[in-house]
């Protein structure tokens, strides 16, 4: 990209002159690290695909919203219908606040704050100088492949399953999704880990909701404590105090934590955080390690009062085949119970 290079890149650093009138060259190389903030919803550089936000390829001194095949806001489009070209001075300010700068923009981002970084991220951009093998040339690709593969009218009625549609699930897309554990222990993977490197991931990654002692912070759930408070009027439902199994904490963070993040953590990572979790709850020491070896000799303090809903054996359901639907009491109806206020939704704040 030599030569190109250097020529943008030093117009970049005249135009920063200009802008504030110091002398500071732009820098590419710091730009490519601002551009991490942005390459979440931006692509760059060959193959570059627009993503939430267009590819932002060759787009340095052309008109705005000029990335072919991409859907761009009804407020960029105005822009650019009103003649914004992209250059320093014109990124500079979109970038230091776009939603303020051009109200209406999809591009919920907040803005740089720090000039240098604007400039060094619009240095960066400055080094994509070719279009690449992007959009047109991509959607014509696509759509050659689409072409050729047979219309679902005329595809095999596949012989599989109830509804015969689709394909059977491969046995590598089964394995991806069948992560349930049981109380017993069927369906761990093997691995181990413990309390104590549990304590850093749970700090890292749990405690901003769970709270530095799973006491929870603010109104997300309580993790542990609450022992023996079963039986009051506001039981405090944890891990500890509550639940029956402790399959269903490895499985349920495997599974679902941290918030937002999920299926992030190794299969050790979620061992050590659940013996933390154990340890949180005073029911293993600091140095515990658990394992799928150890795992279903550990027993969690109210399994026991989980019992089988047995209902449908009980001597009254037994004998009565048909439930009584009408006049089944003789005599007038009495009251003689009236549901308490229970009152259990929070005032708003
Ligand atoms: C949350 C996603 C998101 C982030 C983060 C983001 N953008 Fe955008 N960006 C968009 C979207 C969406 C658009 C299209 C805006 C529209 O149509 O109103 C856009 C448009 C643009 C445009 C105009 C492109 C054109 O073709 O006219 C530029 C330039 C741009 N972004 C640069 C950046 C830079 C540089 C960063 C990082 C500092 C960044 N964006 C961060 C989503 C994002
Ligand atoms: C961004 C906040 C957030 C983070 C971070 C987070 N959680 Fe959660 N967690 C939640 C929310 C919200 C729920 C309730 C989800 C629901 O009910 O659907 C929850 C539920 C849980 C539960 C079930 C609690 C119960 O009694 O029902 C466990 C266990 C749990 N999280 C463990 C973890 C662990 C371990 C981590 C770190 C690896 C973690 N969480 C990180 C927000 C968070």
């Amino acid at each position: 990209m030599g030569k190109r290079f250097t020529t943008l890149a030093g117009a970049v650093a005249l135009s920063l002159t200009l802008l504030n009138g110091a002398a500071n060259a732009a820098d590419p190389e710091h730009g490519k690290l601002v551009f991490g903030q942005c390459a979440g919803c931006h692509m760059v550089g060959d193959g570059a695909q627009h993503r939430f936000g267009p590819s932002l390829n060759a787009m340095l001194d052309q008109p705005a919203g000029s990335a072919t095949g991409y859907d761009y806001s009804a407020a960029l489009q105005k822009a650019a219908d009103e003649g914004l070209v992209w250059d320093v001075e014109t990124l500079d300010e979109f970038l230091q606040a776009p939603m303020q700068s051009m109200p209406g923009t999809r591009m919920a981002y907040p803005g740089l704050n720090s000039e240098t970084d604007r400039i060094d991220v619009i240095a960066y951009l400055s080094t994509f100088t070719s279009q690449a093998a992007t959009s047109a040339e991509s959607e014509q690709a696509k759509s050659t492949e689409v072409e050729e593969r047979p219309l679902a009218a005329d595809a095999e009625l596949p012989s599989h399953g109830v509804l015969h549609i689709g394909r059977e699930a491969t046995p590598d897309e089964i394995t991806a999704w069948d992560i349930d554990v049981r109380p017993d222990g069927t369906g761990l993977p093997a691995g181990s880990g413990s309390a104590i490197d549990g304590t850093d991931l749970y700090d890292s990654q749990c405690a901003a909701c769970h709270g530095v002692f799973g006491e929870g912070e603010g109104r997300w759930p309580i993790l542990a404590g609450g022992l023996d408070t079963l039986t009051e009027e506001r039981p405090e439902k944890t891990i500890g105090s509550y639940w029956p199994y402790l399959s269903t904490v490895y499985d349920y963070v495997r599974r679902a934590m941290p918030f937002g993040n999920a299926r992030s953590l190794s299969d050790d990572d979620v061992y050590a955080i659940t013996a933390y979790l154990l340890y949180l709850n005073d029911l293993v020491d600091e140095d515990f390690v658990l394992s799928s070896e150890n795992f279903s000799e550990i027993r969690l303090p109210n399994e026991n009062n989980f019992i089988e809903d047995d209902r449908a054996l009980e001597p009254a359901f037994v004998a009565i085949a048909e439930p009584c639907m009408s006049d089944c009491i003789e005599g007038e109806a009495k009251i003689t119970q009236r549901a308490r206020i229970l009152d259990v939704t929070p005032d708003a704040e």
